[in-house]
Order: structure tokens, then sequence, then C-alpha cells
């Protein structure tokens, strides 16, 4: 695919097929321009919307007010900014707020904000009253290419990231592209390492695009990011149709994060962002697959080198071989206590296995002795 510079593009409407839970998603530039689009997704006279302090000063006026010209009565609630805040307690405010306001089990809550808000929002809607209407309104790439997409809301724990939460599909996911204008570079990147994963896992020709895209996709051509928004979300709606509770193929989706997971809680939740954890996770789980003879060291390095073209760390940080294990052993994917990764076999195709201690001991040694 070819783009000219910021040139605009029309809305694309996809859909998640998952019988009566199924829902619309669509991805445009302005959305949060229209009048009918957001109200449309609206059942009732009551929405909540949640947010935070750095998108609320962005948008928060211009969907509330969308909302209130469509009759609606609207309450928001404005969390402090950050994954560090993704926990308990904020989940408790939200609480707060729609008990205080007397939002009722009519009453929709619309996530503006990035996977943070998008997942404590969403479960907030699975629990307040035993289950609200939600609607997504992601306005970072990462939530636009895929944390506003599958259902799954929760929470951190300080012992492990997302530990807490629910499945619980919105009624409706709707992507403003123009939201992500006001982006900082460093998220953009971190937008990017879960479109990379996609390709990784399940589409080489879509891998081969972004290496070939890069550069459009860093200097944020709008037809290019739209392009890599809606594959994404295809691959994700995809895998989601086939196996929504991650009974086993979904789980192909944390390609990357077994080790993502462990920075994160590693280092503390917010010192690397959930995205750059993916990005280097995606490079130690190349290394380990070519530990194991899946994919040839070519591809491992394309692997890094495209990471790295997309402004993202390549270098792990050196916890420790025993923190790193101890790290890893609190992973949802695992069982048995045995640690399970996803790994490239080849690029394009991925399994779900348990690594033997030497390779992995490897690729840990090697992902974290680079740093320079
Ligand atoms: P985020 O929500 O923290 O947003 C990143 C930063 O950008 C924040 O400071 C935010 O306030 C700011 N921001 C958001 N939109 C903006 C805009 N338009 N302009 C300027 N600033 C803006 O982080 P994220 O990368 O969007 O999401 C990461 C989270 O998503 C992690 O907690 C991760 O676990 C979760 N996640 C969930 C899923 C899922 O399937 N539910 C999938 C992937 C990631
Ligand atoms: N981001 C992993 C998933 O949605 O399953």
């Amino acid at each position: 695919m070819t783009a000219d510079h910021r040139t605009p593009h029309p809305p694309i409407q996809l859909q998640v097929d998952l019988g009566d839970r199924s829902y619309p998603i669509t991805i445009g530039q302005s959305l949060l321009n229209s009048p009918e689009l957001l109200a449309r997704h609206v059942a009732g006279k009551r929405v909540a919307i949640v947010t935070n302090t750095v998108v609320g000063p962005l948008y928060l006026e211009r969907v509330a007010g969308l909302l209130r010209e469509a009759g609606m009565q609207v309450t928001t609630v404005v969390l402090p900014d950050g994954e560090e805040e993704k926990h308990w307690g904020n989940l408790m405010k939200i609480f707060d707020v729609l008990l205080a306001e007397k939002c009722d089990r009519k009453t929709t809550i619309v996530a503006l904000g990035g996977g943070v808000i998008g997942d404590m929002a969403g479960f907030a809607a699975a629990a307040y009253m035993r289950g609200v209407p939600f609607v997504q309104v992601p306005t970072t790439l990462l939530s636009q290419v895929d944390s506003s997409v599958g259902g799954k809301t929760g929470i951190n724990h300080p012992l492990g990231k997302n530990m807490i939460g629910a499945f619980y599909q919105p009624q409706a996911v709707i992507a403003d592209t123009a939201t992500l204008d006001t982006l900082p570079d460093r998220e953009l990147s971190a937008g990017l390492a879960e479109v990379i994963k996609h390709g990784a896992i399940i589409d080489p020709a879509f891998f081969d695009w972004i290496e070939a895209s890069i550069g459009l996709l860093m200097a944020r051509d709008p037809v290019a990011l739209a392009h890599a928004i809606q594959r994404s979300c295809e691959i994700k709606a995809d895998v989601v149709r086939q196996d929504e509770r991650e009974g086993g193929l979904r789980a192909i989706l944390n390609f990357g994060h077994t080790f993502g997971h462990a920075i994160e809680a590693g280092m503390g939740y917010g010192e690397w962002l959930h995205g750059e954890a993916v990005g280097c996770g995606m490079v130690m789980a190349a290394d380990l697959s070519h530990r194991l003879g899946f994919i040839d060291a070519a591809t491992r390095e394309r692997i890094a080198a495209l990471v790295k073209a997309a402004g993202l760390p390549v270098t792990a940080p050196d916890l420790g071989a025993a923190r790193w294990l101890e790290l890893m052993e609190v992973d949802k994917k695992n069982e048995g206590g045995q640690i399970k990764f996803i790994l490239l076999k080849p690029l394009g195709r991925s399994v779900i296995m348990p690594a033997p201690q030497d390779a992995l001991l490897a690729t840990i040694a090697a992902c974290t002795a680079r740093t320079a």
C-alpha cells in the first residue's frame, strides 16, 4: 500500500462476531465531531464518561457535549493518569461517583482514553450492578489497535499485571484517528509494538507491509495508520471470535507479553510503557524461538530491527535471572507452575509452550547483556 502524506481516509466499519455479544468497530478521522455516532450506541438516557487528567482536558467536553446535545444526562469521572494508577483504589473511585450520582443499571459507561482507562472502565462496567453497557472510545494507538477490542478488562495487582479482571465486551468501539494527533511520540511507538505483534504471530504479509511502511507510520501518515489499525483490529477480532475467553488460540495475542509483563512489574508499573515492554519482550521471544530452532538468525534480527525502527527498546533491564523467573511465574498463561511462552514457528505462525530452562536463561542473558 502506498499513501499520500496526510490524506484523510473514509470511516472503516468492522464487526466483532460474538453472537449476541457482537459489536461494531468504527475507525475514522474526526469521528468525535459526529453528533450521532456515539449516541447511536447508547441505549438509555444516562451516560458516565470515564477518562483521566490528560485526556479529559483534550476531549471530555467535546464528547460530553455531543451526548448532552443528544438529550443524555452525563456524569464524568476523571482519574489520575498512568499505568501505576490502574489499581483497586481508582476502580473504587469510579464506583463512588456512579453510586453518588445514582447511576442506574441502564447507565452506559464510556471509556475515553488509552488502554488503562479502557481496561479499568470496562471492569467497572462488568461489575457495577452486575453489569452495565459500555462503549470504548480509544484515544491511543495501542488502544485503537488492541486493548479496546476483545473484552479483556481489569486492573493490576502489585504482584502481577492485569491479575484482577473480567471478560466483558463493549457495545461498540469508536476509534477517532484524529485523537492520535495529540499523542506523544513515545506513546505512538508503544502502539506500534502491538501492530508488529499482529503481523509477527499471524500475518507475514502484514509484517512485510509494516517493515516497508515503518517510516510512514512513524511520520503519522493517516492512511498508513488507518491501515495498521484496520488490519490489527481485523486480526484481533478474528482471534477473539474463535476463542473469546482464551481457552487456547487467544493466548497467541500475548506474544512478547511473558517477558514484557515481567519488565513492567519488575521495573515498577509506569516506568516502562506497556508497549515498550511488549516490544522488547518480542525481541526476547524471537531470540528464544531462534534458540529452539524455530526461526533463523536473520528472522530474529528482522524482528529486532523492526522493533528498533519503531522507536522501541530492544535491550531488556538486567533484573537478574532469579528475579526474571520469579516475575514470569506470575502469568495467567502458566499451568502447573510451568512458564508458557508464545514462540514464532516460523514468522507469521505461533506456538504456545514451556521452554527449556537452559534456552530461557540464555535468552535472558543475551537480551539483557547488550546494555550499552
Ligand atoms: P495509557 O492508557 O496509559 O495511555 C498512554 C498515555 O497517553 C497516558 O498518559 C494517556 O493519558 C495519554 N493519552 C491517551 N490518549 C491521548 C491522546 N489522544 N493525546 C495525548 N495523550 C493521550 O496506555 P496505553 O498504551 O493506551 O494502554 C496500555 C494499557 O493497555 C496497559 O495497562 C495494558 O495492560 C493494557 N492493554 C490491554 C489490552 C486488552 O486486551 N484489554 C491489550 C493491550 C494492552
Ligand atoms: N492483548 C491480549 C488479548 O487481548 O488477548
